[in-house]
């Protein structure tokens, strides 16, 4: 996917994400994940799978799915054809931390499986700070996300927090280490965000076993390892682990398909603790979106104010672009009206075009205020001046 930028990866001259989000553009991670098939199969029929014994059981149950880190959509674009057609009173959160993610599965979903909403949601913070009702949910789906998380225990206290008594958390995980991700995912500084000690030796994953203690150290119960095939849990490159917190238990989960046969093969627990070689994969941290809330727009009103420059006019257009806001300020600060590192590889991308002179891209990352980006468009420019035809210094420097 990468190998011939991996030089200049390691050398400091191109980022990790330029590389894996050419242009921002989620298309070369979403090859990797949209990959997994036989395990992101596997959690479609689970969740399906309890949706259809809610029904059975109860004809009018509201079921209420909410997925974290859903990023490009590899599990959902498995799961939510699996749920159509399943009925009404079936809601869907399409959650991520980034809201370049969540807008990417509005556009990519949203038309075709109106029971899906598309919200940020950073699993590290408590949910209800950000607006997410506790106990709401029946299933809290995780597909490779959990492990990108610094503390495991408040991770999957916040998950717990948000399913309804007797709900069931639906996590898929990498449970070996792989020199593929650590090649690519593990150049990304999110990689290596673990700050504590449950995770399997020099990555940040952790095996099925270690799932199951991190789990029930977190008060859920009735743990258990799924693969699409029979493979002795500490064997399993990749695995679903189910979890359920305590509380009347609506339906059982996992444990049979419609026709009666196993959903799954429940892998077996290990004799001993068997890990071999390096590392793994997931997308960058990017700062949680201060104070974004539902897709709304958050850059407040442009006060009927005149942006200083064509230059500014230019950051405005492609930050209403890509953040979906309607209107946008030159002193907004690009975090606080929702951006992150992804989206702002697609402003720059933008801005790129048609932009007479090469763009430091390094530089552009440093900005904070849509003020700040355009003075260092202009700054290039400048740099350039005797170089540019009149014409474009005179529109672009009016
Ligand atoms: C490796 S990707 C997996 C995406 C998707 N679940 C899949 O399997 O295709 C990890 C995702 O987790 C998101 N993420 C990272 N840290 C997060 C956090 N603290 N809260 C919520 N999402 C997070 C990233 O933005 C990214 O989209």
């Amino acid at each position: 996917m990468c190998l011939e930028d991996l030089p200049d990866v390691l050398t400091g001259r191109k980022k990790a994400h330029e590389v894996l989000f050419p242009d921002g553009s989620f298309d070369a991670v979403e090859a990797v994940y949209h990959s997994d098939h036989d395990t992101n199969g596997l959690v479609a029929r689970l969740v399906a799978e309890y949706v259809r014994a809610r029904r059975a059981a109860d004809p009018g149950a509201a079921v209420s799915v909410l997925e974290i880190g859903a990023g490009t959509g590899g599990t959902t674009a498995k799961v939510l054809p699996a749920l159509d057609g399943l009925g009404g009173g079936l809601r869907y959160m399409y959650t991520d931390i980034s809201r370049g993610f969540t807008q990417h599965g509005r556009s990519r979903y949203g038309a075709d499986h109106p029971f899906v909403d598309f919200r940020p949601l950073d699993i590290e913070q408590p949910p209800a700070g950000q607006g997410f009702e506790p106990g709401a949910y029946d299933i809290v789906l995780a597909c490779n996300v959990l492990h990108a998380t610094r503390r495991i225990d408040d991770t999957l206290a916040h998950a717990r927090q948000l399913l309804r008594p007797g709900g069931v958390l639906i996590v898929l995980e990498t449970t070996r280490k792989q020199d593929f991700f650590t090649m690519t995912f593990g150049l990304m500084s999110g990689w290596w965000a673990a700050e504590d000690d449950c995770r399997l030796p020099g990555s940040p994953l952790l095996s099925v076993p270690l799932w199951r203690q991190a789990l029930e150290r977190s008060g859920f119960h009735r743990v258990r390892g799924l693969s699409p095939a029979p493979v002795r849990e500490d064997r399993a490159f990749q695995a679903v682990v189910l979890a359920e917190k305590e509380g009347a238990r609506p339906v059982a989960a996992g444990e049979a398909t419609d026709a009666g046969e196993p959903a799954a093969a429940t892998i077996a627990e290990p004799t001993t603790e068997a890990v071999s070689g390096p590392v793994d994969e997931a997308a960058d941290r990017v700062t949680a979106p201060a104070g974004a809330d539902a897709g709304e727009d958050t850059g407040g009103t442009a006060d009927g104010a005149a942006f200083g420059s064509p230059l500014q006019e230019r950051v405005a257009a492609a930050w209403q672009e890509v953040l979906g806001l309607t209107s946008v300020r030159p002193d907004d600060d690009f975090q606080d009206v929702g951006g992150d590192s992804i989206l702002l590889t697609q402003i720059i991308s933008r801005l790129k075009n048609g932009f007479p002179v090469e763009l430091d891209l390094g530089e552009l990352f440093q900005a904070r205020t849509l003020a700040d980006m355009a003075g260092l468009l202009e700054a290039e420019l400048i740099e350039k001046i005797d170089q540019l035809p009149d014409d474009a210094v005179n529109t672009l420097l009016a």
